[in-house]
């Protein structure tokens, strides 16, 4: 029979994500629900390893539903990648009687929670990140607040760059992912986007789109560049000058990442806390939270990990077709 946990510790790892205070907080009020004792984890895994951990109780977690970013704070820790600081973190767990570990973050931060469950933490990843781009979920903690707060902002850029006839390319997050840019194409109606998944595109396109829409008549045109592509201002540079229409970027950066997450995301994340919790009690570890077809589902880590994920050929397509030029 597997052993029954007592005590449950809570980290955040990697980016922060709009959702990840609603995780936390479901992590602490479920676990106490359920009879057990609860550590918050400060600064991911660099604060495992920094032994700054916490106790938590209900009142720990009040008022924190609404905000963005991530009480516990989060880091990046390359160390962790390496076997000597996994046994180190797994060997902290245990001093502190942490026997249960749920990890809020993305791939990177599940591969840090594999490597401590097969050093005997059972452990559970819950998928927290603005980009998307876990593959055994159709969701992840954060996208939804953070493609509003782009596509709301774009919406203003629109406002102005129509007002001036001018050409404007708006730069969103997601370094690997274009799950961001290609909402806010669609969400947007923008002209034209540049997708890291699909870095081959053709400047060319881009410019001749341009001079079909002002013959049509149009007085503006919205390119959306994802992060990874990048360059957006030598980009502008450049079709300013194959057009002559005047044509300014705006990189919208990590204000994309921060905000009161929407009621979504607040659902969602508090959800997908408890489940973890839920798991933890019921002696499951390895194991990831998700959301697929309409249902919350968990998986095997390393099933989780293998898994693969694109974007949408028809959103691509549709995100093109929608556009007056085309
Ligand atoms: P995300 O979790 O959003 O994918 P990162 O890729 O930056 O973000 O990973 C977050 C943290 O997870 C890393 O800083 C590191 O501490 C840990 N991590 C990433 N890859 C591994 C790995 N292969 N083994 C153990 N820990 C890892
Ligand atoms: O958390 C995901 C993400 O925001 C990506 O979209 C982006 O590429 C990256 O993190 C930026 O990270 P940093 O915090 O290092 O600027």
């Amino acid at each position: 029979m597997a052993k029954e946990i007592n005590t449950i510790g809570v980290l955040t790892s990697g980016g922060d994500a709009p959702g990840m205070n609603a995780a936390i907080r479901a992590v602490v009020r479920r676990a106490i629900h359920n009879g057990k004792k609860v550590k918050g984890i400060k600064r991911g895994y660099a604060g495992l390893l920094d032994e700054e951990i916490i106790d938590m109780d209900r009142f720990s977690v009040s008022d924190i539903i609404s905000r963005g970013g991530t009480i516990l704070q989060t880091a990046r820790c390359l160390e962790f990648k390496e076997d000597e600081y996994q046994q180190k973190g797994a060997d902290i767990c245990k001093k502190h009687g942490i026997d249960g570990l749920v990890v809020i973050g993305g791939d990177g931060s599940f591969k840090g929670a594999q490597k401590l469950a097969a050093k005997g933490i059972n452990t559970i990843g819950v998928p927290g990140t603005i980009d998307l781009d876990i593959a055994c979920t159709e969701y992840t903690i954060g996208f939804d607040t953070a493609v509003n707060t782009a596509m709301e902002a774009i919406d203003k850029i629109r406002d102005t760059s129509s007002s001036h006839d001018r050409c404007s390319i708006v730069e969103v997050m997601g370094r690997g992912a274009g799950y961001i840019a290609l909402w806010c194409a669609i969400a947007n109606g923008a002209e034209d986007v540049l997708l890291p998944e699909r870095f081959d595109f053709d400047e060319q396109q881009i410019v001749n789109h341009l001079i079909a829409g002002q013959k049509l008549g149009r007085n503006n045109h919205i390119i959306i560049n994802a992060e990874g592509i990048g360059h957006s201002a030598s980009l502008a540079k450049r079709i300013e000058a194959a057009t002559g229409v005047e044509t300014r970027a705006t990189i919208l950066g990590h204000m994309q990442r921060g905000g009161s997450p929407t009621c979504k995301d607040r659902v969602y994340a508090a959800t997908m806390g408890a489940r973890a919790v839920d798991l933890l009690c019921d002696g499951k570890s390895n194991r990831v939270v998700g959301y697929r077809h309409g249902e919350f589902v968990d998986f095997d880590i390393d099933e989780a990990l293998a898994m693969q994920k694109d974007l949408d050929e028809y959103q691509i397509e549709l995100a093109k077709s929608l556009t007056t030029t085309r």
